[in-house]
């Protein structure tokens, strides 16, 4: 069907014909960025372009598997209310006709170029990769310009997820790739015109710098400057679970150091994952106009027991996080949900609990909310909250844990952090996902869950005598159009 057909009418109709499935799913989201049929991954192409916000995702409108990937489109003038717009980018050409896989949106001359990466697959299912390039005056329609980059000697069929920025008077590109002996790296290539790229050699990897084996592959790389240091965001694939340390199946994650364009090097530092809980990936960042660095993420994991999400009987799987300011404090990034989140708000609780230990308060809050709980002094030990009966988190002899059920049920399952103090969570719920953020964006965990609809009970305890401040706002709009 979708080979006769006009791709972009197909997907339209897609989404049409599934309106009502999802709109009468308990567990779909009501103000996170999700597909409105099919699968979503990655963010695309974060920018703010003429005052608008552009959040492109990776989107297979047809199906809830990683198939052929077109580029989603959400707008907002806001950061809180999205609009969902036509797709983007369809695979429809030679060079992209298995996938236009992820990349990133640069602003030029009042223009939007869009960098992605093609992906195509022969008969025998070999892999080759094009960095292509798709222009727009007005950041709704786009002329793809074909490739500009070709896979250079020394890498595997594994390079990918061109990001893009200016450097002085030239243009920057780093991607994700793997090189011919298994391992991966970021990579650099450079432009004086956007259109023609010239490959300039890895800047990290496994492997390079020290650092030691590293992954087989690593995707999705950003690279920026902010608060005085340089910042590589990327995700290795490969690396074995350390203790705490590395638990999901890929990572996504950071190096603070130096980075110098001209020796396409990047003296750096220990690599630090950027999320403790269970579902975060390929996350991407954008300056925007106010000078603020947000960076958005996947709430999920290629791979990863994706077919035991409740939400694929309604046709649609995974979602983005919020979006999230980032700073650099003592070398490891901060990260707090946009300020605008707040006008999301409906009317306020707020409780002054005196509570002792062993007793346990409970509230109701509605399942899409805000929730803030505030100590009277930086706790060293002795919390627990339970969330909607499925979400526990404990914070016991220096170690914070956030347990939940399993998507399929049979089991209980952790991730977990060293942590000194703990002085303040703010937590987003919305019907399936939380983000939880400890002691103001020092740690973040992300979490998708599937609770019991009935179930919006939400208990604390602590083990010694404190007074805990609890504050509830149902997020109340219902911030996200789809078409
Ligand atoms: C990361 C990723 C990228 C790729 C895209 C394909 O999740 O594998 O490397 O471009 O997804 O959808």
């Amino acid at each position: 069907m979708v080979q006769n057909m006009n791709y972009r009418k197909c997907i339209v109709e897609a989404v049409n014909g599934n309106r009502s499935v999802i709109g009468n799913d308990v567990h779909r989201l009501r103000y996170h960025l999700m597909p409105p049929a099919g699968l979503l991954n990655d963010p695309n192409g974060l920018i703010h372009f003429k005052g608008v916000y552009h959040v492109f995702f990776q989107w297979n409108p047809f199906g809830t598997k990683h198939g052929r990937k077109s580029w989603g489109h959400y707008v907002s003038q806001n950061l809180t209310d999205w609009t969902l717009e036509e797709a983007a980018l369809v695979p429809d050409e030679w060079y992209d006709k298995d996938g236009c896989y992820s990349g990133s949106a640069v602003e030029h001359e009042g223009k939007m170029y869009l960098f992605f990466t093609g992906n195509v697959k022969n008969e025998r299912n070999e892999r080759s990769t094009y960095q292509c390039l798709a222009v727009s005056d007005d950041g709704m329609n786009f002329e793809k310009k074909g490739p500009v980059l070709n896979l250079p000697e020394g890498y595997t069929p594994h390079f990918r997820d061109p990001k893009v920025w200016k450097e002085g008077s030239r243009w920057l590109m780093v991607l994700g790739a793997q090189n011919v002996s298994g391992q991966g790296e970021a990579v650099l290539a450079q432009s004086s015109d956007l259109e023609e790229w010239e490959f300039l050699g890895p800047v990290a990897g496994s492997n390079i710098n020290g650092l030691g084996n590293f992954g087989y592959m690593w995707e999705c790389p950003d690279l920026f400057r902010l608060d005085g240091e340089d910042v590589l965001i990327v995700c290795p694939q490969g690396l074995e679970a350390k203790g705490d340390f590395y638990q999901n199946l890929y990572q996504a994650g950071y190096f603070t150091g130096s980075f110098d364009a001209g020796k396409v090097s990047f003296e750096h530092g220990t690599f630090a994952e950027l999320d403790r809980g269970f579902d975060f990936y390929a996350p991407q960042t954008m300056q925007d106009d106010t000078g603020r660095r947000i960076m958005v993420g996947w709430m999920g994991m290629t791979d990863d027991r994706e077919q035991s999400h409740p939400t694929l009987s309604s046709n649609w799987i995974h979602a983005l996080t919020l979006p999230r300011v980032l700073g650099v404090k003592a070398g490891k990034i901060i990260q707090k949900p946009v300020p605008e989140l707040e006008t999301l708000r409906g009317a306020e609780t707020r409780y002054e609990l005196n509570m002792h230990p062993s007793e346990i308060c409970t509230e109701t809050v509605s399942p899409a909310s805000e929730i803030a709980v505030n100590f009277d002094e930086s706790l060293k030990n002795g919390f627990e909250m339970e969330i909607r009966k499925d979400i526990r988190i404990v914070f016991e002899n220096g170690k914070f844990t956030v347990e939940r059920d399993t998507f399929d049920k049979t089991g209980r399952e952790q991730r977990a952090v060293e942590l000194e103090c703990l002085d303040k969570l703010q937590i987003y719920l919305d019907h399936s996902s939380a983000e939880i953020f400890v002691n103001a964006g020092e740690e973040v965990f992300t979490c998708r869950f599937f609770p019991d609809a009935e179930n919006n009970d939400i208990s604390i305890g602590v083990s010694e005598k404190h007074t805990v401040e609890f504050c509830q706002w149902p997020l109340e709009r219902e911030s996200i159009r789809l078409y």
